[in-house]
């Protein structure tokens, strides 16, 4: 595990709405998350989790504080860049409990949508996808279409997806919610290896205790206030 930082946030506040609508989720947040940690985020539902990833992944504005993706300041009582677009393209990768593939592509196009999107070159984008599928051991799957494999596989193409800009960042909002726990289990295994081989840095959000085991850091959000324990 490297010591380099890849999130860190000072003062970080987040509240919705005013008057009667105001509602106050995350207050003075201070931490750091290094390279190649895989830090669980628990917290009851409505605790926060979710806007604090959002943010964390330049997608909800905080209201104020002090944010660095990696070495950047991205962010200090306002945005630094008007392209936050670029910031999630170039060092984010997402995973959601549900897979999100899109059902009428194949495996291989739902990799390479985006970054096609994004105008990497077709040949560059269908190699690095290629790579991942291998890395996951379901290469033969490529040809597939997602209502063709199972939940955990298309979880697993789904963590592939994020992987496809060689991201240096992964949010993970409750990525093992909708398996059962032997599934669960692969997927943080999965999670862990990509975190320690390719130092990155992933937050994931779970509910589920029996994940803790396979993290290095647990955050917690108690009365807006996050803490590690
Ligand atoms: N866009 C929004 N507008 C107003 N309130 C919101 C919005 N998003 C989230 N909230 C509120 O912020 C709080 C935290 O929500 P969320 O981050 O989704 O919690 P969690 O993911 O821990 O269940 C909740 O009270 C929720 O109602
Ligand atoms: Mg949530």
């Amino acid at each position: 595990m490297s010591t380099e930082q890849a999130i860190k946030v000072e003062n970080l506040n987040k509240s919705f709405g005013k008057g009667d609508a105001f509602v106050d989720v995350i207050r003075d947040a201070n931490f750091t998350i290094n390279k190649g940690e895989l830090v669980a985020l628990i917290a009851p539902s409505g605790a926060g989790k979710t806007t604090l990833l959002m943010m964390l992944g330049c997608v909800d504005e905080p209201n104020s504080g002090t944010m660095w993706l990696g070495d950047e300041k991205v962010y200090k009582n306002k945005w630094l860049t008007k392209e936050t677009r670029k910031i999630r393209r170039e060092k984010i990768g997402f995973i959601f409990q549900a897979h999100y593939l899109i059902p009428f592509l194949n495996i291989i196009d739902n990799l390479t949508l985006l970054p096609q999107a994004n105008k990497v070159k077709d040949a560059d984008s269908k190699a690095k996808a290629r790579e991942l599928l291998n890395y996951f051991d379901i290469a033969e799957k490529e040809k597939a279409m997602p209502s063709q494999l199972s939940g955990g596989q298309n979880q697993r193409v789904a963590i592939a997806r994020a992987l496809m800009n060689n991201p240096q960042i992964i949010l993970a909002d409750e990525p093992t919610a909708a398996l059962d726990m032997n599934r669960s289990v692969d997927v943080v295994k999965m999670l862990k290896k990509i975190a320690l081989e390719q130092d990155v840095a992933i937050v994931m959000v779970t509910h589920d205790d029996r994940m803790l085991e396979y993290c290095d850091k647990i955050m917690k959000i108690e009365d807006k206030r996050v803490i590690f324990i």
